[in-house]
């Protein structure tokens, strides 16, 4: 397998304090899991995940048994979760409609990936709005009947420019960061148009 590029830090990426993880995916977010085990990585989409605990911060993702994601993940115990920008929509799209099994997709697709702080999970920042390291929280009746794994998470950043001191901030001027979300089919809306309940 071909070495996957690294990438350099981003300068507008920061930790994102970890009682404020789960707002990383609150809104429904598709993402991209990203794996490693020994020699190989992989990245996929997911349409399908959300925060179920805030203290310790955990979340759930639908990883399917067919992918070899799902083999990565629980060989290795941990797994990235990749929040990309309206930027990296085609990449997003390409990743999830091909298995890692038949291609290396860092290669196919020239991503450049860092290594996460505490579980080496790639993970990508450019065009992207935040990542996560996840540490696998087996729970084996509910992977094998509804796909669903659950992780805790052990670290997380995010792009300044569109998620700082806790908050999403939604502007023009960040329009490549705004998170996807997948109608079907490759057509994905932005979510973008930011409104502020009253707060009295
Ligand atoms: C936008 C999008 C969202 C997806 N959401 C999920 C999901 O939530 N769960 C899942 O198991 N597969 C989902 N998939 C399919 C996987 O990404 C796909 O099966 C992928 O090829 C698996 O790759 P792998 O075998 O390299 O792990 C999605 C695909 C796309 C394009």
């Amino acid at each position: 397998m071909s070495q996957p590029l690294a990438a350099t830090a981003s300068e507008h990426f920061r930790p994102v304090a970890l009682e404020h993880a789960s707002r990383l995916i609150n809104h429904g977010p598709t993402v991209l899991i990203s794996s490693a085990h020994g020699a190989h990585r992989n990245i996929m989409a997911a349409a399908w995940s959300m925060p179920v605990e805030f203290t310790p911060p955990r979340i759930a993702v639908v990883i399917d048994k067919s992918t070899w994601t799902r083999e990565l993940v629980k060989q290795s115990g941990s797994f990235g979760i990749i929040v990309p920008g309206a930027a990296r929509m085609d990449l997003t799209y390409a990743v999830g409609s091909a298995s890692g099994r038949d291609e290396d997709k860092f290669a196919r697709h020239q991503i450049a990936a860092r290594t996460g702080p505490v579980l080496g999970m790639p993970v990508l920042e450019q065009g992207c709005a935040a990542w996560l390291e996840c540490r696998w929280l087996p729970q084996g009746q509910t992977e094998d009947a509804y796909d669903t794994l659950f992780g805790e998470v052990v670290s997380a950043a995010a792009d300044v420019r569109i998620f700082e001191n806790g908050h999403w901030n939604f502007t023009e001027d960040n329009a490549d960061l705004h998170t996807l979300h997948h109608l079907g089919a490759g057509k994905f809306v932005v979510a973008g148009n930011q409104l502020q309940a009253r707060q009295d």
